[in-house]
C-alpha cells in the first residue's frame, strides 16, 4: 500500500446514502491500487458499509469529543470504533467545529484512529497542525463542488499548506480538496505537496463512479 490517500466523503448525497453508500464502498473497495482508498460516510450507513465492503477503510464524517452518557444526539467515538470506523473527519467546512473540540477529540480517540482535520486556509491549518492530527486537509470553501480543482484554482494554497503544516510538525500529513476530480489533479497535489486528497462531488455525482476511481488513482 503506498501512503497516497484518496478519501472520499460521502457528505449527504443521495448517490452516497444507505443502499447507495454501499455500493459505492463495494466500487471502491473493488479497485486495484496501491492508494489508500478511504471512504467517509454518514454515521447511519457505517455498520453497513463496514459489511458491505469489509476490506474497506471507513472513516466518519464528523466525531463529538462525548464519553458515555447523557449526551443525546452527539456522535460518540468509541461507538463509532465499536462499528468498524478506523478515522474521522472533522471541523469540515460544512460541519465546523472550535481547536477546543478538535483537541479534545484527539485525546479521547486511540492513537490508532486517524482523524483528519480540515482547513479552509494556511492559517487554520497550522493551527490544526500544532494539534497533531494525523492529517490536516486544506479545502478552500468557496471551491468545494466546483469544477475547478483547487490544485489548478488555487496551488499556492496545497503548496503553503504543506510548508505550513511540515514547518509545525513532521508528523502531520497533509491533504487537499475541492473540485479534485482526476488523476491529473491527484497527480498535481502530490506535487505541490500533499499526500493525497480529500474529495466528493467527483466520484458521488459521476455517471460512472468506478471509471471516475479508477481515473483517480492512475497516475500514482
Ligand atoms: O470533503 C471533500 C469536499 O468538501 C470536496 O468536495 O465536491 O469539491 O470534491 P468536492
Amino acid at each position: 500500500m503506498s501512503d497516497h490517500l484518496v478519501v472520499v466523503n460521502f457528505k449527504t448525497y443521495q448517490t452516497a446514502h444507505g443502499a447507495s453508500a454501499e455500493d459505492l464502498a463495494r466500487a471502491m473497495e473493488s479497485i486495484e491500487t496501491d492508494a489508500r482508498m478511504i471512504a467517509a460516510v454518514s454515521a447511519f450507513d457505517l455498520s453497513a458499509v463496514v459489511a458491505a465492503a469489509p476490506n474497506l477503510e471507513v472513516w466518519c464524517q464528523h466525531l463529538d469529543p462525548v464519553g458515555f452518557g447523557s449526551n443525546t444526539g452527539w456522535l460518540h467515538p468509541s461507538t463509532a470504533i465499536e462499528r468498524g470506523a478506523s478515522g474521522t473527519l472533522i471541523n469540515h467546512a460544512e460541519h465546523k467545529v472550535s481547536l477546543e473540540h478538535v483537541a479534545m477529540l484527539l485525546e479521547q480517540v486511540p492513537e490508532d484512529f486517524e482523524v483528519c482535520a480540515c482547513a479552509a486556509d494556511v492559517e487554520e491549518a497550522r493551527a490544526l497542525a500544532a494539534l497533531e492530527p494525523g492529517f490536516v486537509a486544506v479545502e478552500p470553501p468557496e471551491l468545494i463542488g466546483g469544477d475547478v480543482s483547487v490544485t489548478s484554482a488555487d496551488p499556492e494554497i496545497v503548496s503553503g499548506t504543506a510548508q505550513a503544516v511540515k514547518d509545525v510538525s513532521g508528523s502531520v500529513g497533509i491533504l487537499c480538496g475541492a473540485g479534485v476530480k482526476t488523476g491529473a489533479d491527484v497527480a498535481k497535489a502530490n506535487d505541490l505537496g500533499a499526500s493525497g486528497v480529500l474529495l466528493a462531488s467527483g466520484v458521488t455525482k459521476s455517471d460512472d463512479p468506478v471509471a471516475s476511481l479508477k481515473d483517480l488513482v492512475s497516475l500514482l
